[in-house]
């Protein structure tokens, strides 16, 4: 499969179908971490390529409830009218299987609710971070190593300037799971 993984610098996704034996593009506006096949700009400019399947992870800074004490001063300079529609950007797009990932956020209330929420300890991460999933053409993720931990450590992160790609990365287990069940979904 053709396979587009938009607004990803880590590269994981990537190399998770990659590995799978797709062909695989990560794309951001920032340069990857990790070598491989990767187009550094917008989105938009690669889109409209025959993708069969893309994996979305915009950005969540002016979309999660986490931040909802901002909300009002963001709606006020539209910085949440442009997250959101860039979002919906992504969802208009002609690619025939697309899942966009992000936090439980107002996508939920303005757009429609998530198809599912997934947590990292449900594919082999002792941790919780849930995870909406937005699906067009592709079945739900199904669990794949339920493990026990339920560590919050994503919350307790100390501020630095790295942190938030700490917190945004996606974990490796979800990227391998969203590669062996979707990579094989048939046309
Ligand atoms: C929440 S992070 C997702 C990180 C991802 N989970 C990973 O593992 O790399 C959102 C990313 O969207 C990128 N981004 C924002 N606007 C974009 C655009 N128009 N085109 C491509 N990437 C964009 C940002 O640079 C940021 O790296």
């Amino acid at each position: 499969m053709r396979v587009l993984i938009g607004c990803e610098f880590s590269g994981t996704v990537r190399d998770a179908f990659r590995a799978a034996g797709h062909e695989a593009l990560s794309c951001d506006l920032l340069e990857t971490e990790a070598p491989g096949p990767h187009y550094q700009g917008d989105v938009s400019d690669v889109l409209d390529y025959p993708w069969d399947l893309a994996v979305f992870h915009p950005p969540c800074t002016d979309l999660a409830v986490s931040g909802a004490r901002h909300f009002e001063a963001k709606r006020q300079d539209g910085r949440q009218q442009a997250a959101v529609s860039f979002v919906m950007h992504l969802a208009r797009s002609a690619i025939p299987r697309i899942a966009i990932e992000n936090p439980i956020s107002v996508l939920s209330r303005l757009w429609r609710k998530p198809d599912q929420i997934i947590q990292p300890w449900q594919f082999g991460h002792g941790e919780t971070k849930a995870t909406c999933l937005w699906l067009k053409g592709l079945p739900l993720l199904q669990p794949t190593h339920v493990v026990e931990g339920r560590q919050a450590r994503i919350h307790h992160m100390p501020p630095s300037p790295e942190r938030w790609k700490l917190r945004s990365r996606t974990y490796p287990g979800i990227a391998e799971a969203m590669a062996a069940q979707w990579g094989s979904v048939s046309a």
